[in-house]
């Protein structure tokens, strides 16, 4: 008989023994450059890669390849799938296994319209029977870590337990839960206590998901779920050191702050990071606006540097506007938590049409 738990273990994280905390997979985000950038400032105990697309015609993506083939964080990265078809994602699977991952996680949450439509990602959560047979040909073929990051649902929460089931069933070694449905994308409150119910019903670790904005934050979401991890997304953009800041809130000690000064130097790092040959100056600094909405929500509590920053049309006008407004007074502080009402856009919540883009998302 199929043994009950899993084989293999997590790989230890940070602090032995202490929470864990992982990077969120986030299109177009989580390349190698972020990696790096973040690994820089205090890495979290795991990286997950943005989702391989998974279809007939799919080969693993080269640019998402780099993320793990040359990931020099010292810290595990487990590469992330979307797809439904069992021979594709089969083969999806193994090609990714010859490469340095920790694990094969699968999408169950993407909530894009484009991609949910296909019975992709978040659109799965409408077919249990299908998510089954996915966990069971997966597990199948893995035999190291198979990992799954899914929402609570798509339009409400009731295939919720039956899914949890399946993530037993098919002995899943670690579940990341954002407590939203699809259908409430990204801005609604998030359900902790789904997250809770989550940890009591399956036997494997849980990561809690959603809205983990501060250290602090993420202190009262362990207790609250008791989760065995925080899994932060937008927030790490906004924040790169928000994993060393969570080890030192776990660990009971001060949490350090930033202050302006600091963040103006992780802007420069970024874009230094994120340069690339042939990437033309305006298109690298449109890419780098994209991660300053985030940045921006704890940098002055109007919204002046986000609406300044958005005007930049080239490196020097950026690196003008950041010298405004983080070196002028650069010991202000950085909140630790976003200004209320101050919103990284675009403003809407309908993902672009192909997937999770920072174009698409808002905090
Ligand atoms: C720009 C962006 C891209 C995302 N891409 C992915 C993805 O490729 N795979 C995935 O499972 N989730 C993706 N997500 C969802 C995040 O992993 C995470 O579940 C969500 O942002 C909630 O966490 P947060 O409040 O810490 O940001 C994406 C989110 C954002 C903002």
């Amino acid at each position: 008989m199929a043994p009950e738990v899993s084989r293999t273990r997590l790989p230890a994280g940070l602090v032995p023994g202490g929470p864990l905390t992982a990077l969120a997979p986030m299109q177009d985000v989580t390349d190698l450059a972020f990696m790096g950038v973040i690994a820089h400032y205090g890495a979290p105990d795991y990286f997950f890669t943005e989702f391989f697309r998974v279809h007939a015609q799919s080969k693993p993506e080269k640019h998402i390849l780099r993320s793990i083939d040359e990931n020099a964080t010292g810290r595990p990265v487990f590469a992330q799938l979307i797809g439904e078809d069992l021979g594709h994602l089969a083969r999806t699977a193994t090609e990714l296994l010859r490469h340095n991952v920790a694990g094969i996680d699968l999408n169950l949450g993407c909530p894009a319209p484009k991609v949910y439509k296909k019975n992709v990602g978040g659109g799965l959560l409408r077919e249990p029977a299908k998510i089954g047979e996915i966990l069971g040909l997966l597990r199948s073929i893995v035999p190291g870590l198979f990992t799954v990051k899914m929402r609570i649902g798509f339009e409400d929460t009731s295939n919720f337990d039956r899914i949890l089931d399946l993530v037993n069933a098919h002995r899943v070694d670690l579940l990341s839960v954002h407590g939203r449905t699809v259908k409430e994308m990204y801005r609604s409150e998030v359900h902790y206590d789904f997250i809770a119910h989550a940890v009591r019903r399956v036997r494997c670790p849980v990561l809690a998901n959603g809205n983990v904005v501060s250290a602090a934050r993420a202190v009262s979401v362990l207790g609250t779920t008791g989760a065995a991890g925080v899994m932060i997304g937008r927030h790490a953009i906004r924040n790169p050191w928000i994993f060393r800041q969570c080890r030192e809130a776990f660990a009971g000690g001060p949490v350090t702050a930033l202050v302006l000064g600091d963040v103006r130097e992780y802007v420069e790092r970024l874009y230094r990071a994120t340069q690339a040959p042939g990437l033309p100056e305006l298109l690298h600094v449109n890419k780098m606006k994209k991660y300053l909405n985030f940045v921006g929500q704890s940098v002055d509590p109007t919204g002046a540097f986000l609406h300044d920053m958005r005007r930049a049309q080239s490196e020097a006008e950026l690196f003008a506007i950041c010298d405004r407004h983080l070196l002028r007074e650069p010991a202000q502080p950085f909140a630790p938590e976003p200004y209320a009402g101050v919103i990284a856009r675009p403003n809407c919540e309908t993902p672009s049409a192909d997937g999770c883009s920072l174009e698409s998302i808002t905090a």
